[in-house]
């Protein structure tokens, strides 16, 4: 783990983690199927599934419009929850952050709002190859309406010293890699993009489930992720942004809430965050994410950390055993990605499926980082600190039927 990536306040020593308890809080797993797809979306925890339930069966009500008793409620619950996302990120001020509806739309906002405005034709955008979609086609869009480049980068350290340039404006790159699981190292880019004044793009979709992060300390220019990937509800999204930069973008969508003044030749914006806010948020996503934050806090998140990387480890040792086997994920990783030779991916998955595993297969919204893995796709499965030994013992059984009816 690089320096400086760690919210101290988050692994305070006094916390105990047993794999048992936590995995007993997750209603889902009470049933015989194995579920090894959580870096498409985490299961979820009993407290965000109660608070969520609370709200809509007891206490529904809008946020930060009506005067009501709930109303006001639920308004103080917004509030008690940037401020835990911004704890979480480790960063003071919790009006730069911005509620969305994913990682994948909070980075839309900043290439419309932020890199349109001001990209001319020529300028570049760095935009690493380890990429999700969801941290491509919004520069691409941009690069397109802007006459823009975007250069491709391998996410090495030394290459992008030969990439920057005073021609650089934008550089993006991921925490966590949803293919490889590798995670760069945020701290030395960081530096590197700001001596050349660039601004620098973290998405953090994967990375903030399984690595604390400080994103002051990186000096990071903005962090986008989603509540889903974290324990939290679909549907809710996280834009942390340096206020300089917020204050000096332009408005993203109009509507309710985002305005001081309005009349029908002009209008003036709202301070932030409310700003990039227009309609009515999503109250019960983000009063469930709410809970699941509260819920976090009780767990040493390196712990989780540590057995994640012990249950990957012997993961790896198992698949390691059978035959043909290709892997393109990093070691000790929560994501394991491979494929076996002479067998199409998605066959794999349908036969576990039968078995009642889940995993992903596919390009998993990362073409061109297949392109250069040389591959169509991937048998991909994704620890968390809910899975045990035993779900990887039953996986293993059943790739091993699968194997034995495809080949
Ligand atoms: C690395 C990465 N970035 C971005 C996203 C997009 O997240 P969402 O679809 O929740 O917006 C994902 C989702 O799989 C991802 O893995």
């Amino acid at each position: 783990m690089v320096t400086g990536m760690v919210s101290p306040d988050l692994n305070s020593a006094n916390k105990h983690f047993s794999p048992k308890q936590f995995r007993a809080d997750f209603p889902a797993l009470n049933s015989e199927s194995v579920y090894l797809d959580s870096a498409a979306t985490a299961l979820k925890p009993k407290a965000m599934i109660d608070a969520t339930m609370q709200y809509y069966t007891h206490n529904t009500a809008t946020a930060e419009r009506s005067l009501h008793h709930d109303a006001v409620k639920v308004t103080e619950a917004i509030k008690q929850a940037r401020q835990n996302v911004a704890d979480l990120i480790a960063i003071k001020n919790s009006s730069e952050i911005i509620w969305t509806k994913g990682a994948t739309e909070s980075i839309n906002l900043i290439a419309q709002s932020y890199a349109r405005p001001l990209l001319k034709p020529d300028d570049e955008i760095i935009v690493s190859e380890l990429e999700h979609h969801s941290n491509l086609l919004p520069w691409l869009i941009v690069a397109q309406q802007t006459g823009a480049k975007i250069i491709k980068w391998s996410s090495n350290v030394d290459e992008l010293t030969s990439l920057l340039s005073s021609r650089t404006k934008i550089v993006a790159i991921t925490q966590m890699s949803n293919v490889t699981g590798f995670c760069p190292d945020l701290f030395a880019i960081s530096q590197l993009v700001h001596q050349y004044n660039a601004i620098l793009v973290v998405d953090g979709a994967q990375g903030i489930v399984h690595q604390p992060i400080n994103v002051e300390a990186l000096n990071i220019d903005f962090y986008a992720f989603s509540a889903h990937k974290l324990y939290g509800p679909t549907g809710l999204g996280i834009l942390y942004g340096k206020k300089a930069l917020l204050e000096q973008m332009t408005v993203w969508q109009g509507g309710g809430k985002m305005l001081k003044k309005a009349s029908f030749t002009e209008f003036v914006v709202a301070d932030l965050p409310y700003k990039f806010e227009a309609g009515t948020p999503n109250i019960a996503g983000i009063i469930g994410f709410n809970a699941t934050l509260q819920w976090l806090k009780n767990w040493p998140l390196t712990q989780l950390e540590q057995y994640t990387d012990q249950l990957s480890q012997y993961a790896k040792t198992q698949l390691t055993q059978l035959a043909n086997i290709k892997f393109y994920s990093v070691d000790n990783s929560p994501i394991i990605s491979f494929n076996i030779n002479q067998i199409h991916h998605n066959d794999i998955a349908i036969l576990l499926s039968e078995q009642q595993i889940a995993i992903r297969t596919g390009e998993i919204c990362a073409q061109p980082l297949m392109n250069k893995l040389g591959c169509h796709g991937v048998i991909r499965i994704s620890l968390m600190p809910y899975n045990n030994q035993n779900d990887i013992d039953k996986f293993i059984t059943a790739l091993k039927n699968a194997m034995n009816v495809l080949i």
